[in-house]
């Protein structure tokens, strides 16, 4: 079968590099928010041309550290797209605020900008945008508070001053993927980036004086040196993930994809199909396996559905249709081929 994505085959390369590194900082005693993270946060920093990365525990984390950094909270009303994965949301309710899913557009998935303007309140203090499965999305045009959600989009937002804060993930399967959990605040405003570092331990600002209320959001020095090994090839990746999804497009024109975006990063390369299940199982026959990125809206969750203002058309259509096909660097060309014929066959 071929896989959606397979990590082992990333593990078996890098095993032997990450056994030296596990041994160098167990023996330096230092094993959280050390060296490795510091260089960490600089070399990410360089790499996505923000002027500051704050590296934290998790996605999720850095979206809600961001929001309470920006003093998002209880009461407070914050539009997140109706189509995304559910910690966009879950960050907003972490911090006490409330989320307000709007509709995204037909052809990114993306929340449709054109709809903020009709979901603000006077409670409304920020939007999340989210760059879904690495398409950079359209940034509204408003004076609220904008947080990009780039968990699944490294390299996709290529200018960091654009809004307050973006969050990245590095769950092992994202772009640029961890050992373990692993997120990053990347902003251009320093002030913003030195709360979220003070909220990332306990609110602490010198040892044991904690001039904040908060909680542990650290990353671990094996962590961020597993990224650091990552980020050396996350140009690569990325350029290789864009040629198999450019594969498949050019194979299968008729199939309807995000529209394209020459920033699309492909953290997921996702078709959408009105008949997904034949879809699914034609693609199954022929060894490839798919996946559901996501079924339900967040207007359909069971935990958020009462968060629901308006009916959000477009992302019910987009999670019952979408499917993800076979998209990592470390595909083989002839694996791309294969899922590539497959979807021209669903094509014709
Ligand atoms: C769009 C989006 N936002 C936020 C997150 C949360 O990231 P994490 O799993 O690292 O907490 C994810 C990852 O699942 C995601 O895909």
């Amino acid at each position: 079968m071929v896989p959606v994505v397979d990590l082992s085959r990333r593990g078996k390369q890098l095993g032997p590099v990450f056994a030296a590194i596990v041994e160098r900082i167990s023996a330096s005693g230092s094993l959280l928010l050390g060296p490795e993270t510091a260089a960490f946060e600089q070399e990410f920093a360089a790499w996505t041309g923000a002027a500051a990365v704050v590296a934290v525990s998790s996605g999720a984390s850095a979206l809600q550290l961001s929001l309470a950094a920006l003093g998002v909270g209880p009461g407070d009303e914050v539009i997140v797209p109706a189509f995304t994965a559910v910690p966009t949301a879950a960050a907003v309710c972490a911090v006490g605020a409330i989320p307000v899913p709007v509709d995204v557009e037909p052809d990114t998935a993306n929340l449709d900008p054109a709809l903020v303007a009709a979901a603000r309140t006077s409670r409304t203090k920020a939007v999340i945008v989210v760059h879904l499965y690495g398409r950079p999305a359209t940034l509204p045009d408003t004076d609220l508070l904008v947080v990009e959600d780039a968990a699944q989009a490294h390299g996709a937002v290529t200018d960091h001053s654009r809004s307050a804060a973006v969050a990245y993930s590095f769950y092992p399967t994202k772009n640029l993927g961890g050992i373990g959990d692993g997120g990053a605040v990347a902003t251009a405003d320093q002030a913003l980036a030195e709360r979220v570092r003070r909220l990332r331990a306990h609110g602490m600002t010198a040892m044991y004086v904690h001039e904040e209320i908060s909680q542990n959001f650290r990353m671990s020095e094996i962590e961020a040196a597993w990224l650091r090994l990552g980020l050396g090839r996350l140009t690569a990746d990325n350029r290789r993930r864009r040629a198999i999804a450019t594969r498949y497009r050019t194979l299968a024109p008729s199939l309807c994809w995000q529209s394209p975006h020459d920033d699309h990063v492909y953290h997921l390369c996702v078709v959408r199909s009105g008949g997904r299940d034949p879809f699914r199982a034609a693609l199954a026959r022929r060894e490839i396996a798919t996946a559901v990125h996501y079924p339900l809206a967040i207007t359909d969750q069971p935990a958020f559905s009462h968060f629901t203002r308006d009916r959000c058309p477009v992302a019910h259509t987009w999670a019952a249709q979408c499917v993800s096909v076979p998209c990592f660097p470390e595909m083989s060309d002839d694996e791309v081929e294969l899922v590539g014929a497959a979807l021209a066959e669903q094509a014709s």
